[in-house]
């Protein structure tokens, strides 16, 4: 076990759903961690924490990416978006309204990153076909198995995102 005394620290700014922000954390903060445990932003789920599942997907400087396996001193200067920046003036963005039309989740933990990914998934442009989608989409692991209904769902939204 380390002597945490010794572990530097180090001082992050990041623009997250808009706001810039500045954490002084342990230089082994995950962006995952930081997000949860600093932020308060908990809709981001942390699952395997290892890359596998893909719960905890947010968008760093417009890409999809796994937080758990980003440090958050890699992503200084970057652009953060998580499930709390989607909505606007109380209307939920296209992708979360198609995943309740579309009864895409049952217990709902994976639903954050789902959405997420759906949303990268539907700007990277692999939405021309069901089974594209779910192979964009095969990063995030849904234990509760609703995948026919989550790909109904992106491919829905599929250009009405904005
Ligand atoms: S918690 Fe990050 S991929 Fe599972
Ligand atoms: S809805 Fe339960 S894990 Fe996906």
């Amino acid at each position: 076990m380390p002597d945490e005394s010794l572990i530097p620290e180090t001082t992050v700014t990041l623009r997250v759903n808009g706001t810039t922000t500045q954490v002084t954390c342990d230089v082994r903060t995950t962006l995952l961690d930081l997000l949860r445990e600093r932020l308060r932003l908990t809709g981001t789920k942390k699952g395997c924490n290892r890359g596998e599942c893909g719960a905890c997907t947010v968008h760093l400087d417009g890409r999809r990416v796994n937080a758990c396996m980003v440090l958050a001193a890699s992503a200084e200067g970057g652009e953060v978006t998580t499930v709390e920046g989607l909505a606007r003036d109380g209307e939920l963005h296209p992708v979360q309204q198609a995943f309740i039309e579309a009864d895409a989740f049952q217990c709902g933990f994976c639903t954050p990153g789902q959405i997420m990914s759906a949303l990268g998934c539907i700007r990277e442009g692999h939405t021309g076909s069901n089974d594209e989608i779910r192979e964009w989409m095969s990063g995030n692991i849904c234990r509760c198995s609703a995948y026919p209904q989550i790909a109904a769902a992106v491919e829905a939204a599929a250009g009405k995102e904005r």
